[in-house]
């Protein structure tokens, strides 16, 4: 068993294979406190670092400091409005108006396995994979029950939290924050590492000196976001990828989220993830259960590498569903940078056509297909096939694309509502909108108030009859804007407060809906790009469009931060036509094929209208992506170097769990005049292996490669990559 309880010094402990979280009970009022998260230690006896025998003391032995010993102890999940000023967890309003909670511990248990969380995506495990702790709280007075549980997985530095609200009162309660952990640490020098950007430039990697006061990566806007990112890293100083440490948060959710660290007057560091309780206010009537999302945890000593490998294992083996999670996907052309909205059935054929010739094996039919859609200014909502365009009908496509023997996928965006659309016009109160006020349009477009059922009926229906009626097999789900003007028709006046969360867990509800009903479908997520490109979604599909951004050097930095937490075969990379089409720059074909590769892998562009010498490198390109796509999907990603963090080059690797294939790749960014080859040292290969250079049949030993290093040959040229293939050889 990973998790025991010592009921001699009331501690639980959580064993994963190299890290240790403690937690204990402490004084008559049975305090929930945080001891330790760090490396594995074997001894339980550290109930001392709660320091309970010092100054202030606890309440029993001092309870004219009460404030003081709140405002110090380190509580595993902290409450509103007692005494501890720091951030906390949970604040409540009464029905008289207060708004104040404490927990005190009452029961436990611990088992094998995990449950879900009803409605959430969560990561799952068996029996073998993990064990779980549910630590049972009450706020007496308000008779508010809180379950605390935490999943060790077996094989994994992973810990997962997640909390359980129930109300025993017969009065209802109003929760106005539930966050879903905290983690108070003695700071040794940490830095905030998190993820930002904006459209087209997702998730670029920043680090910050964790200083006094709070900071914190949030979003506001319905959704993940791209300019933010529900992931936060706490690491010490000057970290790389092989050596210090650092606590990862992840947070399996994908609407509105805050991620913040404050340091204390003591020097002590808080950490906390949850829902944003920005306009968050949920009534919990009597019996009813809230539940907050979960957060994953992982603890590395040796580096962001580890951390890196360990959630690409987790959401490979534990978060991501269906029949595709570890199979390689068919290799796409989508159309949506080839015609825009200016395409027909003869267009689509001939992509088709050309495509099929060179290898590629499905077609996906992206943006304006429906209504009259022929500009991004009307018609979501009406998901009726436009046979002005597509004539002949859908099922005629799909059948011509099929006899090519290619797949056909298809974009939607369920989510939304043009205002000129005859769903709008038909059903206005179905936007989500404040009555009186004009709303913000983004994009021309509306969002459906999925918080209503009728409404989540009404849009499953629409895309389940299209599916039905043609053979397709991969669905592109869009949402491109985000959430504004909160506001319900349907939902009382007490519970706007819960639109945010509903509108989410309504999307949930729909994509379950749709993989259980389509299991054989490939579902790909997307947000204006990689909006919503966060656990949550990867739950319901095992890819998600990575960004709009399909320049090969931009994606360097999008998908190196994107690779920082979520698995190669999760990002969707495609090869589009230069000059590209979001920064008007040139790169050669095949340096645009090596970076898609670190992705799903797949094109974007017209491919009746690049140039010969780009077409003609498409079958290598699609014989490389069957070459190495098992390995790039199921292997472990090294970052050896960072184009974001030495401007010339970028280089990374795919190293089989079995460490007898690798795959490296080598981006030269800008070529600098006068100098001798680059020397790269690999990495996750075996020392006491030899392995051959497929390219150059040279031979070198693991140790070579990864303490003294590779040398990389001058590359002339901008922009220029270059692949390195080893495989194991006895020598
Ligand atoms: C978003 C997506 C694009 C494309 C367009 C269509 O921007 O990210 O890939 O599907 O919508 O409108």
């Amino acid at each position: 068993m990973s998790i025991k309880y010592y009921a001699d010094e009331r501690v639980f402990k959580l064993d994963t294979p190299s890290s240790t979280y403690m937690i204990g009970i402490v004084d008559d009022e049975q305090f929930v406190g945080h001891i330790y998260y760090g490396r594995r230690i074997e001894d339980y006896h550290l109930s001392y670092l709660m320091r309970i025998n010092e100054l202030p003391y606890v309440p029993s032995q001092n309870n004219r400091d009460r404030t003081s010993f709140l405002d110090c102890f380190p509580m595993e999940y902290p409450t509103h409005g007692l005494g501890d000023y720091r951030e906390d967890c949970l604040a409540v309003k009464t029905d008289k108006g207060h708004t104040a909670c404490g927990l005190n511990y009452v029961s436990h248990s611990i088992y094998e396995g995990k449950k879900p969380l009803e409605g959430l995506p969560a990561t799952f495990g068996s029996k073998e994979d993990c064990t779980t702790l549910e630590l049972v709280c009450m706020d007496q007075i308000l008779k508010l029950e809180v379950t605390l549980s935490y999943t060790v997985f077996e094989k994994l530095d992973v810990i997962t939290r997640s909390v359980q609200i129930r109300n025993l009162n017969t009065e209802s309660i109003v929760l106005t924050k539930v966050l879903s952990t905290c983690l108070d640490l003695e700071n040794k020098d940490y830095e905030m590492m998190t993820l930002h950007g904006s459209w087209a430039r997702e998730r670029h990697i920043q680090k910050r000196k964790i200083g006094h006061g709070k900071q914190s990566t949030s979003s506001v806007r319905g959704a993940s976001s791209h300019q933010d990112h529900p992931f936060m890293g706490i690491a010490s100083k000057g970290i790389n990828e092989d050596q210090g440490e650092v606590y990862g948060f992840s947070f399996v959710y994908s609407g509105n989220f805050i991620a913040q660290t404050e340091l204390d007057q003591f020097n002590r560091v808080r950490a906390v993830m949850g829902i944003h309780p920005s306009d968050f206010a949920w009534i919990l009537k009597e019996q009813e259960v809230f539940t907050a999302p979960e957060v994953i945890m992982v603890y590395s000593a040796e580096g962001l590498g580890h951390m890196t490998r360990t959630y690409h294992d987790l959401f490979r083996n534990h978060l991501i569903r269906g029949e595709y999670t570890h199979k390689k996907r068919p290799i796409l052309i989508n159309n949506w940078e080839a015609t825009y909205f200016d395409f027909n059935t003869d267009k689509l054929l001939d992509i088709a056509r050309e495509a099929s010739r060179l290898g590629i094996e499905m077609l996906v039919m992206d943006d304006g297909w429906f209504g009259n859609r022929s500009s991004d200014n009307c018609a979501l909502g009406d998901w009726q096939v436009n046979e002005n365009k597509l004539k002949g009908g859908l099922r005629y496509l799909v059948n011509e694309v099929n006899k090519l023997g290619m797949k056909f996928g298809i974009w939607f965006e369920p989510e939304m509502i043009s205002p000129d659309s005859n769903l709008y016009r038909a059903h206005p109160d179905w936007a989500i909108q404040i009555p009186g006020r004009t709303a913000s349009l983004s994009r021309n477009q509306y969002v459906l108030d999925l918080s209503r059922k009728e409404i989540r009926d009404y849009v499953y229906e629409m895309i389940s009859s299209v599916l039905k009626s043609a053979n397709i097999t991969y669905v592109k789900w869009d949402m491109n804007r985000q959430l504004s003007d909160l506001g319900s028709f349907y939902l009382e006046k007490e519970k706007q407060g819960e639109l945010y969360h509903r509108y989410v867990l309504g999307v949930y509800e729909l994509q379950e809906r749709l993989i259980h009903d389509f299991p054989y479908l490939l579902l790909e997520n997307c947000s204006g790009g990689g909006a919503r490109f966060d656990p949550g979604m990867l739950y319901y599909s095992p890819q998600i469009w990575c960004s709009d951004d399909t320049d090969a050097i931009e994606r360097l930095y999008i998908q190196e931060g994107t690779a920082m937490i979520y698995p190669l075969s999760s990002i969707g990379a495609h090869v589009s036509d230069c000059p590209n089409h979001t920064v008007g720059r040139g790169t050669p074909f095949e340096t645009r094929g090596y970076v898609a590769l670190l992705g799903t892998f797949g094109y974007e562009l017209d491919v009746t209208r690049i140039p010969e010498e780009d077409r003609k490198m498409i079958p290598d390109q699609v014989a490389m992506y069957h070459k190495y796509n098992d390995l790039v999907r199921e292997g472990d990603y090294y970052r050896i170097a960072s184009y974001s963090e030495n401007h010339t080059h970028d280089a990374w690797s795919v190293v089989s769990k079995d460490k007898k294939e690798a795959l490296v790749t080598f981006i030269q960014v800008m070529a600098e005049p006068n100098y001798h080859s680059r020397r790269i040292q690999l990495k996750g290969l075996d020392a006491h292996t030899f392995y051959c250079i497929e390219e150059t049949k040279e031979v070198y030993s693991g140790e070579a490669l990864m303490y003294a290093g590779l040398n990389i040959e001058r590359i002339f040229g901008d922009f220029k990559g270059k692949l390195i293939h080893l495989t194991a050889v006895n020598h």
